[in-house]
């Protein structure tokens, strides 16, 4: 269908462009990528790597069976970073939607050579997803919220349950500062809908916090963060967003700020 909300990252089919205001594709470099890095920012990322590493050692150590979700974020390739330099005995693994960016595989080949090692990815079951896609459409998601949250209950919250099968602790790469929904979020909570523990080691870290270290230690990334996408999901649901917008703003922008969580983190 054509969305009459506006294009997504790769919406050609949109009608109501946004392009004018958005600096989709522009050249100049991204602020929000580009943090300056002096001494003081350098000791203040290696005080807070060594607050990372010294509780997911500990997460380790308390639950035994503990997983990382890895969305390819600019947040998950600092816990990335951490959990395989470090060698921690932390599983990490990643769903994969079947609508994600190109540049986020590209993004996952090129962790996995720097690494050496093979992402485990998760994807839906396929039967799930043909009786969506045959009854609703294939881009159904924009139609209705509840057409869009069946569509992340299949694509990611079903997978999710698999991942997270057996573990006694998951982790994850949010952060207090990235919407209202996570105003209040701790370090460590209860999941009661998942039945394990959560972490949320990076959730006192700012945006700047994130992009210094990655650009300390040089990590590799999502192409499309210097194109204005802070937060990346899936491409029909993910857009650039405007110099000093909150970093959510392009996630289902159709939809209010309030509603705007997939379902990976809901509260039972
Ligand atoms: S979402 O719920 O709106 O999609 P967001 O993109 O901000 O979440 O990511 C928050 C955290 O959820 C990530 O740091 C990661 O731990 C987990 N997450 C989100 N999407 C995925 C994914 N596709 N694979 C694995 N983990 C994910
Ligand atoms: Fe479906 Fe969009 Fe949710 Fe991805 S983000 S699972 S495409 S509704």
């Amino acid at each position: 269908m054509t969305s009459r909300y506006g294009a997504g990252m790769h919406g050609a089919d949109s009608v109501e462009s946004v392009s004018i205001i958005r600096p989709r594709g522009v050249a100049a470099q991204n602020p929000a990528t580009h943090p300056l890095i002096d001494e003081v920012v350098k000791l203040n990322i290696a005080a807070k790597r060594a607050n990372a590493l010294e509780l997911l050692h500990a997460i380790a150590e308390e639950h035994g069976a503990v997983t990382f979700a890895n969305s390819l974020g600019a947040e998950d390739v600092v816990l990335t970073d951490i959990i395989l330099r470090e060698g921690l005995p932390i599983e990490i693994f990643s769903l994969d939607t079947g609508r994600l960016p190109a540049e986020t595989y590209t993004l996952i080949a090129d962790v996995e050579k720097r690494y050496g090692t093979k992402l485990k990815v998760f994807f839906p079951e396929s039967a799930a997803v043909e009786a969506y896609v045959r009854s609703e459409g294939i881009n159904a998601f924009y139609t209705s919220i509840e057409l869009r949250k069946a569509c992340c209950h299949i694509r990611k919250v079903e997978p999710l349950r698999r991942a997270l099968a057996g573990k006694k602790a998951w982790i994850t790469g949010m952060r207090a500062a990235q919407a209202a929904t996570r105003a209040n979020l701790p370090v460590r909570e209860h999941d009661a809908g998942n039945g394990l523990e959560k972490y949320n080691p990076l959730a006192d870290w700012s945006e700047q916090d994130v992009w210094a270290y990655i650009r300390i230690h040089e990590l590799p990334y999502n192409a499309l963060h210097d194109q204005f996408y802070p937060s990346i999901g899936c491409a029909p649901c993910t857009r650039a967003i405007a110099i000093g917008e909150d970093v959510r703003v392009g996630r289902w922008w159709w939809e209010d700020a309030n509603s705007k969580e997939c379902g990976l983190h809901v509260k039972k």
